[in-house]
């Protein structure tokens, strides 16, 4: 049986909470003999600078790098608000997705029907809904340079971030989501501002070409901020959304909460894959934050970060039907009605943490 070894980086707040709850899934798929995890634990984000006054170890990233799949829980919190911008616990994400080269992110939205209340959509307009967004992960203005702030001579400051992408960049992101639209529903959106921004023009002209290899899936161009408009109006109309670093970030805010809750979904960021192998670096996360207002107190939702593996089943491992296993058992989790706070309605009785990962667990049982 193949081994796989996964480094588990739970992070701040709710992510240790959380990452339990998926040991214990990774375990059972061991135990059932579908597949062997190693799994190790290691510090990032605030936990890690407040041991190693880093926001990731240089032993972390090496684990990091030698490891077939990260899943990583969430950075961030008041607590480190104060330390220095370079240390700040989103650096530790940010350094995992640039040097891993993880240029490719997945964020599926996708609204459970028994969730489709929780919705602040009317339920015609989501339910049923499964879109997926393909985020370019790497570059644009999370990372160009120059990023700086500097002094001007008459004593005001001045900020710069800069957006490039070069045709290399949009190319390999564009044909994941062409690539991805051709197992679904062969409708890809490409979303950019070219009304207003050199980068845009040029994402639309690399996109338009690449489409021309795909005549068997649709492409449309829609500008950013109309997509978020559109996402709120109908969201239906999408199948795959493909855009930069920094809209991505924000169109799937709004996309996930379309969905009832953002503690639900589950996200991929993939390499390209190893030239001889065909393996990629991949590091999986939930979409939601490190919600300290809530942390250690049990009641963090734990099904995105448990998705989150069911997409490293899917795509590291090729495990098409232990994911589908996966799905299917929290599918069926929400149709019992087995609620965590955050998705619960008024008057309905909710488990914690680890009352959700009981309820997954025995729907495993049951499904397996
Ligand atoms: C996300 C987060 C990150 C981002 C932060 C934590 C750096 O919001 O994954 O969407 O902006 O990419
Ligand atoms: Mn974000």
């Amino acid at each position: 049986m193949a081994s796989h070894n996964l480094l588990i980086l739970p992070g701040d707040g709710i992510g240790p909470e959380v990452a339990t709850q998926v040991e214990r899934v990774v375990d059972w798929f061991g135990k059932r003999g579908i597949a062997r995890f190693e799994t190790e634990r290691d510090l990032v984000g605030g936990s890690a600078y407040d041991a190693h006054g880093v926001a990731i170890s240089e032993d972390a990233m090496k684990r990091a790098h030698a490891a077939d799949a990260v899943l990583f829980g969430a950075v961030g919190g008041q607590k480190w608000a104060g330390v220095p911008y370079e240390h700040r616990p989103e650096a530790g994400l940010l350094r995992l997705r640039k040097d891993l080269k993880l240029f490719a992110n997945l964020r599926p939205a996708i609204c459970y029907p028994a969730l489709a209340d929780a919705s602040s959509l009317k339920r015609e307009n989501i339910e049923g809904l499964d879109i997926l967004i393909v985020r370019e992960l790497t570059g644009g203005v999370y990372f160009g340079e120059p990023k700086e702030i500097v002094t001007l001579e008459n004593g005001q400051k001045r900020a710069v971030d800069t957006q490039v992408y070069t045709t290399g960049e949009i190319d390999r992101i564009t044909r994941v989501a062409f690539d991805l639209a051709r197992t679904r529903r062969n409708k890809v959106s490409s979303a950019e501002k070219h009304n207003v921004m050199r980068s845009g023009v040029l994402w639309k002209q690399v996109v338009t070409e690449i489409g021309k290899e795909y005549p068997d899936v649709e492409l449309e161009h829609v500008l950013a901020d109309n997509c978020a408009m559109q996402l709120v109006r109908w969201p239906k109309q999408y199948d795959v959304i493909v855009c930069d670093n920094l809209f991505g970030d924000i169109l799937s805010d709004v996309a996930a909460m379309l969905t009832g809750s953002l503690g639900m979904l589950p996200s991929a960021s993939l390499g390209a894959p190893d030239e001889k192998t065909g393996a990629r670096k991949s590091l999986y996360e939930p979409v939601h934050g490190s919600a300290p207002d809530i942390a250690g107190k049990g009641l963090a939702n734990p099904i995105a970060m448990i998705g989150s593996f069911g997409m490293a089943l899917r795509y590291s491992f090729g495990l098409t039907e232990a994911a589908d296993l996966l799905d299917g058992a929290i599918a069926d989790v929400l149709a019992s009605g087995v609620r965590t706070r955050d998705i619960a309605g008024p008057g309905v009785n909710t488990v914690g943490t680890v009352g959700m990962g009981d309820a997954i667990i025995k729907a495993l049982d049951t499904r397996g």
